[in-house]
């Protein structure tokens, strides 16, 4: 099989004008809550990415029944002949957030067995949290790699239950709280994940019926005998726009994102306005709403000083992003990253386009410079992806990055978006770039 390039040439600032899809990483949590519910479930604002394909094919794996209409976005799903609960390593293997159909599964069936995922190149990637989680609901664990099964027993619960996360997991919270939702008990997670992602999923368990409360840095969810199917919006994605802002930020463009919620993305908002780009929200306008972001970025950014966190802290995910446009920015700029381990390959890979870091640790030193230079570079995950063709942008030449896949599983069209505001990104088949640049077969996505 013939695999493929995203190929990036240096391109001028971007100007104009972009839409979000809904948030990835809301859209695959809401679509495996919906096994707690039998019926008919319509979600809008769906993207059309490689992750939410496959977690559609989980779903039907397990007996549902859905429909994607790719072109409005809109998913039918109806989760009435559901009867399987078991998830095998194929799937697990493909996309990690399947994990997240353990709670719902044992909500819906009192029974769960899902293949581990394992760690990946960002870090070990663990699911103690989840599991301790599940046990103080009731459930008994086993773990007989590849899989970790679990069962509801016969226990009475007290009529209140604490549960404290040691770190403020986003997927723990999620499925913690989905299979909270069902149980007979009132949960209280302390320290949980209130990420805008969980905030969506809260709000969906809300429709369905879920009682479910939320306090300073704490869920408290009573558990309620059914829940019902729904119809939900997804929140737009606050990765994809930080992607298209740092998109103009980096080639010294000028673009809006109407849809995008800035109350997403605060920290990152203030970073920028930090580097010298006018940033102007909803916040702004005599509206005074979260809704709508406009960058007019400077051709000259200056160095910051990045730490990531849950949020509202700086995102993990926009942090490879950040750096890229921080290899640039006059001065010399810090990256802590303090959620995973292992997050920071995509120096090597900006490296070998000029850009001067130093890795000390968990901390990156970037020292900004003129311009980078088009190379062969490899994206090992989503973000890093991004971040090659943030960087591709401003290189001169041309960029050639192979990982394509990580490209798709996280982004519906976002090349579309971005060249239709000036920027030159196309996806080619490995071979044809060998043979003849010119001749370059244009694959939509
Ligand atoms: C989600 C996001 C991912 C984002 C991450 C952090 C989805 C589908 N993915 O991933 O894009 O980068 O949040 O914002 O929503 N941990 C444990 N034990 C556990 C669970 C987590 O030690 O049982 C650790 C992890 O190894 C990691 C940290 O906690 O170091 C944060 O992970 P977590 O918030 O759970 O991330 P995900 O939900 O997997």
């Amino acid at each position: 099989m013939i695999g493929q390039h995203l190929l990036v040439k240096k391109s001028g600032p971007l100007y104009g004008t972009a839409h979000l899809y809904g948030a990835k990483n809301a859209i695959l949590v809401i679509m495996t809550s919906l096994i707690l519910t039998e019926g008919t479930s319509v979600l809008e604002n769906v993207p059309n990415n490689a992750d939410v394909r496959l977690m559609i094919v989980l779903l039907e794996q397990l007996g549902a029944s859905v429909s994607f209409d790719t072109e409005v976005k809109r998913l039918i799903v109806d989760t009435t002949y559901i009867n399987k609960s078991e998830v095998h390593p194929e799937i697990m293997n493909k996309i990690r957030a399947s994990i997240l159909v353990m709670g719902p599964l044992l909500g819906r069936f009192g029974t769960a067995s899902v293949a581990m995922p394992g760690g990946d190149l960002i870090g070990m990637r663990p699911i103690n949290y989840h599991l301790e989680g599940f046990k103080k609901l009731g459930a008994v664990v086993q773990l007989q790699p590849p899989f970790a099964s679990a069962r509801m027993s016969l226990r009475v619960l007290p009529l209140s239950t604490r549960i404290v996360l040691e770190y403020p997991s986003v997927g723990a919270t999620e499925n913690i709280m989905m299979l909270a939702s069902v149980s007979n008990t009132e949960t209280t997670i302390i320290n949980a994940a209130l990420e805008p992602e969980v905030y969506d999923l809260i709000d969906v368990l809300r429709k369905m019926g879920a009682d479910i409360t939320v306090a300073p840095a704490a869920i408290i969810i009573k558990g309620v005998a059914k829940l019902y199917p729904i119809i939900h919006t997804i929140i737009p994605d606050r990765l994809e726009a930080g992607t298209l802002l740092l998109a103009a930020a980096i080639t010294g463009g000028d673009i809006s994102i109407p849809n995008a919620r800035a109350d997403h993305l605060d920290i990152f908002i203030e970073k920028l306005r930090a580097m010298g780009h006018t940033i102007t929200t909803g916040f702004d306008m005599p509206e005074n709403t979260p809704v709508g972001i406009r960058i007019q970025a400077t051709k000259t950014p200056c160095a910051v000083n990045i730490k990531t966190a849950p949020y509202p802290g700086f995102p993990t995910d926009l942090q490879p992003l950040m750096m890229a446009a921080l290899c640039t920015a006059q001065g010399i700029s810090t990256i802590e990253e303090t959620v995973y381990e292992n997050r920071m390959m995509h120096t090597k890979e900006l490296s070998k386009m000029g850009a001067q870091i130093t890795v000390e640790g968990s901390t990156a030193i970037i020292r900004g410079i003129d311009t980078l230079y088009g190379s062969n570079v490899i994206a090992a995950d989503i973000r890093a992806s991004c971040t090659l063709v943030l960087a591709g942008l401003i290189a001169e030449g041309e960029t050639k990055i192979a990982g394509v896949h990580h490209w798709l599983r996280g982004y519906d069209s976002l090349d579309s978006k971005l060249n239709n505001m000036g920027a030159l990104i196309s996806l080619a088949d490995d071979s044809i770039i060998a043979v003849d640049d010119q001749k370059q077969i244009q694959i939509s996505l």
